[in-house]
């Protein structure tokens, strides 16, 4: 650890909140509700940002939107969650709807790449719209009463550094409370090396905390960019995907599960997923969770494609079963 920069095990704050370790879990479109949260939570992490969540439908009262995506289970702590959106009257709604259901920060997606966001003048395309990107947030922190976070990219284009400049912005003229860079240019969407200097330039020359995200696809190379960053703090994003044990390890408790282990996490998931979605919509959103755990589980090839088939939870709870008797044969 090179001298002055903190363990990941020691607490940090963000804008007044306590946050217990610098350990966190990324936001994951699609994927980072209240029980993959809480489940980041159990194995350790410090805090654990949501899926992102439009703030046009919040504002505009969808209805799944508001009973599924705010959902905070009263064990989750510390909470974020990640709304996105360009037009700032719009923000500062959602942004007061968002500080209702209880979280303990409100964070801002303007890294986001896929075309289906950008497109709407929201994500990585306000990097191109910096006047409009600090308008957000100012809109956010003052509909929130929270304190407000951004993540972003390094850049849109490689060689780009517009996120730094956009970043020390938010700070200063908006009042963010902490930023996550990405830094991987817009346009290599989620491959390639991250710049860690970048972040460290960043880390340098704001007096907020700096989290790195990209790359942290194990404990060791988690490590590597929290030194080569001089972030002060990380997230995990698909590095924890199916291995919440991650977080442990970053802790300093890098216990590998066994099978037992892994299949009662897999249990877990199910039945959280059924209080959630109902077991009908679970039996179907669930089926992108189910390779990351048959996996570790040591099923391969037409074993492991017969829990993508499934039709309910109960078939994935049968196959568990028969896998279980059949190895104790
Ligand atoms: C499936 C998926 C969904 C993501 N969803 C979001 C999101 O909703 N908001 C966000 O800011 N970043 C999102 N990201 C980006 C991640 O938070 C993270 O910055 C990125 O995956 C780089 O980290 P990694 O290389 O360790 O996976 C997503 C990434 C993936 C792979």
């Amino acid at each position: 650890m090179s001298s002055g920069h903190p363990p990941l095990t020691s607490p940090f704050a963000i804008g007044g909140i306590d946050v217990p370790n610098r350990i966190l879990l990324a936001p994951l479109a699609g994927i980072g509700n209240w029980f993959v949260r809480l489940q980041a939570g159990r194995h350790g992490a410090g805090m654990a940002v949501s899926e992102m969540i439009s703030s046009f439908a919040l504002a505009h009262g969808n209805r799944r939107t508001l009973s599924e995506m705010l959902r905070i289970h009263p064990d989750e702590r510390v909470v974020s969650l990640q709304l996105f959106g360009s037009d700032p009257e719009v923000m500062r709604t959602a942004a007061g709807i968002a500080a209702e259901a209880g979280p303990d920060i409100v964070d801002l997606n303007m890294g986001c790449p896929v075309s289906k966001v950008v497109k709407t003048g929201a994500g990585a395309a306000l990097l191109r719209d910096p006047g409009r990107a600090v308008a957000v947030a100012t809109a956010a922190i003052e509909g929130a009463g929270l304190p407000v976070t951004v993540k972003l990219r390094s850049g849109l284009e490689p060689e780009d550094r517009t996120g730094i400049d956009l970043a020390r912005r938010l700070v200063a003229e908006a009042g963010v409370a902490a930023v996550t860079m990405h830094p991987r240019p817009a346009r290599v969407q989620h491959r390639g090396e991250p710049d860690y200097a970048a972040v460290r330039e960043l880390a340098t020359s704001v007096d907020v905390p700096v989290i790195v995200s990209g790359g942290l696809s194990t404990a060791e190379s988690a490590r590597r960019a929290y030194e080569r960053s001089g972030a002060d703090a990380l997230m995990i994003a698909r590095g924890s995907l199916g291995n919440p044990w991650i977080f442990a390890d970053l802790a300093g408790d890098p216990a590998e599960p066994g099978r037992d282990e892994i299949e009662a996490e897999l249990r877990w998931i199910l039945d959280r997923a059924e209080e959630h979605w109902g077991a009908e919509r679970a039996a179907r959103n669930l089926r992108k969770f189910y390779p990351w755990y048959v996996e570790r589980l040591g099923f391969s090839g037409p074993e492991a494609d017969r829990f993508q088939r499934t039709e309910s939870l109960d078939q994935v709870r049968d196959l568990l079963r028969e896998a279980r008797a059949a190895a104790s044969l």
